[in-house]
């Protein structure tokens, strides 16, 4: 027997955007599934409605394990969010190793394979699922030096999209959100290896969005939380940018 509350299962649960994530969906009566590489910091906040899971997301055994426990347990998985991600430094091509290229395209997509793989069978018993993918606005958008971190991210929304035409007889809609800079940990990882952080940040960031702030974690959380929601039951296959103008 499925329990009347939505599912949903979030990725990345402990970083920047996750923990807003995670906020908004308890917030809007949800029971939500975040798993990280580490949640002890936000194990104080787990509860009924709030599972938390130590979990690696490459790991495909383990993620399906957790997706099958959490569907025997709650009878439905409703929604997933990745929100999981890495950042490159930026660097000329000609100084990236093949690992730290191949590090990328792991954490920024082959995970968006595994656990997608894992939560599309229990949507389609219930003929009804939300995915949502964040991915960057550096796909459109590029900046020198990010080369594998922007073309991961355009791998997240041409997966998204493939899958969005393939789920939609399913009423399985796959969307994806494309931030700009945001004031998360990982911002100050984009930078060159030498650079001035903060400078960075406020000379090369905060200048580049024509709204004139870096994003917040609850401005990705609100457009996950719309994207979920049956308000969005027309929306599949789209790109939402939530980046205060940075992409035109
Ligand atoms: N911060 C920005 O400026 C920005 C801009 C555009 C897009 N994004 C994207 O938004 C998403 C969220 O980023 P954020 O700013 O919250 O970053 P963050 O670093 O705060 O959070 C990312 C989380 O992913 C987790 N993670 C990494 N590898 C993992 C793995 N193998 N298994 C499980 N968890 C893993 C990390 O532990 C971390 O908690 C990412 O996809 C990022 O690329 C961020």
């Amino acid at each position: 027997m499925a329990v009347d509350q939505q599912v949903v299962i979030v990725t990345g649960a402990g970083g920047g955007m996750g923990q807003a994530i995670l906020k908004h969906l308890l917030e809007q009566g949800k029971i939500v599934v975040g798993l990280d590489l580490s949640v002890a910091s936000l194990a104080d906040r787990e509860s009924d409605v709030l599972q938390l899971h130590d979990v690696n997301v490459l790991h495909e055994d383990k993620v399906n394990e957790v997706f099958q426990n959490i569907y025997d347990k709650y009878g439905r998985i409703d929604g997933l969010v990745n929100a999981i991600g890495i950042a490159q430094a930026a660097t000329p091509i000609e100084d990236v190793s093949i690992n730290e290229w191949n590090r990328l395209m792991d954490v920024n997509v082959k995970s968006l394979f595994i656990t997608t793989k894992a939560a599309v069978p229990y949507m389609k018993a219930r003929k009804k699922g939300a995915i949502v993918t964040i991915a960057s606005i550096s796909a459109v958008r590029p900046r020198p030096g990010l080369q594998a971190y922007i073309a991961s991210k355009g791998a997240a929304e041409s997966f998204s999209r493939g899958l969005a035409i393939e789920l939609a007889p399913h009423q399985i809609r796959v969307n994806t959100i494309h931030p700009g800079p945001a004031d998360t940990q990982m911002l100050s990882q984009f930078a060159a290896p030498n650079a001035d952080v903060e400078q960075t940040k406020q000379e090369v960031f905060v200048q580049s969005v024509p709204l004139g702030r870096l994003v917040a974690p609850a401005d990705i959380a609100g457009a996950v939380c719309y994207l979920l929601s049956d308000a969005a039951s027309m929306v599949t296959g789209t790109t939402l940018h939530v980046d205060g103008g940075r992409g035109l």
